[in-house]
């Protein structure tokens, strides 16, 4: 599904996608993908309303909130106004492909793609991934003819950087007909930032949200924040307000901390190197498990308590603190996905005040493509 796009790709190949990619997190980029946060978090806390304060499922709100922002960042389309057959189609196999890459993942006997191809499953896999490429094609030629037609419109200036409002696939477009990537790669990176974007920011908030249904006094300092930087609720936000917004950037960070959306990450040594007196060869594969780093007891005391204020307070030890893990492979998406929780964090506690159905209960946890809670988390928003 990702080809060898940027998470996947080693030497060369993600030096040079590495390069290219980064300026489009650039923050005059960044500030046109804020607009798209905002928009789809009003209509969130609009979509909450409704709720009249009953107790909602969070997880599936949550997740059409990622997907659908990361569709119009990535891809420039609002997948919630287009219910044509193809855009249903392919939410529906970008949801349901991810348990199939795990089941096969761990399956030794689904490793043969003969075996796989013959399989219920795999002919299911084939059928999504088939989906999922013929939109992403379809969208990219489209894209492609229409950047052609209204060249002028897509022009920037250096005091304003970006004048209307671009996706990552017109920047993408963009270095295309600079000869610098082709379409193919183009794609690949799509279908990275679709699936690396939205289930990563998914559970982080929703985890997020259910620490918070257990500590009203955060709700209340967010709150607080919130109106000390953005005044009246309905100003737009500026860049600057996500900067100014520590207490909540804080309470992120110990969401992260406590549940990192990528419990662990997987690297290959390259070179020989000694861990205490212990020697690792190179070409040993080490799994870095950033779930039980980021809550030892010498290194977070009282590890599993929810406790903001420890990321105001003193500096913690560096690379005790991974979740967009560290280093040149580190997340290219992180400060996108710090805005966005921001973003909608902030709107949602300055609109409701959010109380758990069982205080304190701690869902049971599975770590698949990324850390989620097993059993379902149930929340009341109650308009204030
Ligand atoms: C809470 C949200 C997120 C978390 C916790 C997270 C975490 C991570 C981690 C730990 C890695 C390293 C993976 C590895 O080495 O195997 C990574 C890489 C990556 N992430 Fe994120 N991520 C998040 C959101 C995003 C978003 C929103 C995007 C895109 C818009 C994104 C795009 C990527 C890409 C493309 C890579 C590969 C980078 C490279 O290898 O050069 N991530 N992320």
């Amino acid at each position: 599904m990702l080809g060898t796009g940027l998470l996947l790709s080693t030497g060369n190949k993600w030096h040079s996608r590495r390069k290219l990619l980064t300026p489009t997190f650039h923050f005059n980029i960044l500030k046109n993908f804020a607009v798209v946060m905002e928009e789809r978090s009003r209509s969130f806390v609009r979509q909450l309303r409704e709720t009249e304060g009953s107790e909602v499922e969070v997880a599936s709100l949550i997740k059409d909130f990622t997907l659908y922002t990361i569709c119009e960042t990535a891809m420039g389309i609002s997948l919630d106004l287009d219910k044509s057959e193809p855009a249903l189609n392919y939410l529906d196999a970008v949801i349901n492909i991810g348990p199939l890459i795990l089941e096969r993942s761990i399956c030794f006997w689904l490793q043969s793609d003969l075996i796989y191809r013959s399989l219920p499953t795999g002919r299911r896999h084939e059928k999504y991934l088939k989906t999922i490429h013929s939109f992403a094609d379809n969208l990219i030629h489209g894209r492609k003819q229409q950047r052609l037609r209204d060249m002028e419109e897509f022009e920037t200036t250096e005091e304003d950087g970006v004048k209307r409002r671009l996706a990552f696939l017109d920047l993408l477009l963009e270095v295309e007909s600079k000869g610098e990537i082709d379409l193919e790669g183009i794609r690949e990176e799509v279908n990275t930032f679709m699936f690396e974007g939205h289930d990563t920011t998914a559970n982080a908030l929703i985890f997020g949200i259910m620490l918070l249904a257990d500590h009203p006094e955060v709700q209340d300092k967010i709150r607080e924040e919130y109106r000390k930087i953005v005044g009246e609720p309905d100003r737009a936000f500026t860049m600057s307000d996500f900067t100014e917004m520590k207490y909540l950037e804080a309470v992120i960070k110990e969401t992260l901390r406590l549940y990192p959306s990528v419990p662990f990450i997987g690297r290959t040594v390259t070179e020989d190197f000694m861990l205490d007196d212990v020697l690792v060869r190179a070409g040993t594969q080490v799994a870095v498990r950033i779930y039980d780093l980021q809550r030892r007891q010498d290194l977070f005391p009282d590890p599993h308590d929810f406790k903001p204020e420890r990321f105001l307070e003193a500096d913690h030890r560096p690379f005790a603190f991974v979740p967009f893990s560290a280093g040149a492979r580190n997340c290219i998406g992180q400060r996108f996905a710090m805005m966005e929780m921001k973003c909608v964090l902030s709107m949602i506690c300055d609109n409701f005040r959010l109380e758990s159905s069982i205080k304190n209960h701690r869902p049971a946890l599975a770590a698949d493509l990324v850390l989620r809670a097993v059993e379902p988390i149930h929340v009341r928003f109650v308009p204030r």
